[in-house]
């Protein structure tokens, strides 16, 4: 990681900082309904994961909280991390709302050994974090230097094949067009976001691609024990225009559907 990516995450932190308010009156995170008790977690990572009741659990860019805290509400000690100040204000602001007891600290994933002590029985970070990263052998030694021995890390994102297919607005098919191997900064210029079409000031971000390859690599290298990767036909959000809702409420290709890999995960345990 050289300087010019600092400045491109940097770049990013702006355009996060300007999302969250964006993001916390869009119809995606339906914040109202959160505050009523519902789960941001999919039933899959609560399958996953199994009973988390009175672990420690780090979440790694977790945006304004929903998911740290719905952990929470399962009886994990949740610890957020995000280098936006707004997402960490807000997050905070969302736990005393809901009386969850949690804790969140504003840091860069990369500076958080310099901010954070301990170590966590589960260290969490998925969907849509790690593209925002430019380093994954860097960001797989903060996973394990904060992971207990034994401790397990759940990893639950896009699948990196699905980022070589442009998913804008006006999109129609798929069609390659990004590399699916990584090394280079990929610059977008977008008026919103995922959640919001409101258009906002800070139009520009900077992406990283992952391959599988990459991400199990950086993980081993650091002696993690890789127990599963699982890849799905099903995402958690709507990717591409042409996509439409399964019965559970996943999303899926209209057409062709289950012929791509659209989301993964990974579970790994620190010896
Ligand atoms: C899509 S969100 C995380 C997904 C979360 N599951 C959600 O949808 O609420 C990505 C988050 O990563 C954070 N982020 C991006 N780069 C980061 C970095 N280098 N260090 C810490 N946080 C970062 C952003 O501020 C943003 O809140």
């Amino acid at each position: 990681m050289d300087a010019r990516d600092r400045r491109r995450m940097g770049i990013n932190l702006r355009k996060w900082d300007e999302s969250v308010p964006l993001h916390v009156a869009s119809a995606g995170y339906d914040v109202p309904s959160f505050l009523r008790g519902r789960s941001t977690l999919r039933p899959l990572e609560i399958r996953t994961m199994g009973s988390v009741r009175g672990r420690s659990l780090l979440h790694l860019q977790c945006h304004f909280g929903l998911d740290t805290l719905s952990w929470a509400r399962r009886g994990a000690l949740v610890t957020g991390v995000d280098f936006s100040p707004r997402a960490v204000r807000t997050a905070r602001d969302l736990a005393r709302r809901t009386k969850i007891h949690a804790r969140f600290l504003r840091s860069n994933v990369y500076d958080l050994p310099h901010m954070l002590e301990g170590q966590f029985d589960i260290v969490y970070t998925a969907k849509g974090a790690i593209c925002w990263l430019p380093d994954l052998v860097r960001w797989a030694e903060v996973v394990a230097r904060f992971l207990k021995p034994g401790g397990r890390f759940y990893l639950l994102e896009d699948h990196p094949y699905c980022e070589v297919f442009p998913n804008e607005s006006d999109t129609t098919r798929l069609e390659v067009k990004h590399p699916y191997f990584g090394g280079r900064a990929l610059r977008e210029e977008y008026d919103g976001t995922y959640a919001t079409t409101v258009k906002m000031r800070h139009r520009v971000s900077y992406s990283w691609a992952h391959p599988v390859g990459e991400v199990l690599s950086s993980l081993a290298g650091q002696g993690l024990v890789i127990e599963s990767v699982k890849e799905f036909p099903y995402t958690y959000w709507k990717r591409f225009p042409f996509m439409s809702r399964d019965r559970n409420g996943d999303w899926i290709l209209t057409e062709g559907a289950g012929l791509v890999p659209l989301m993964w995960s990974v579970l790994a345990r620190k010896r």
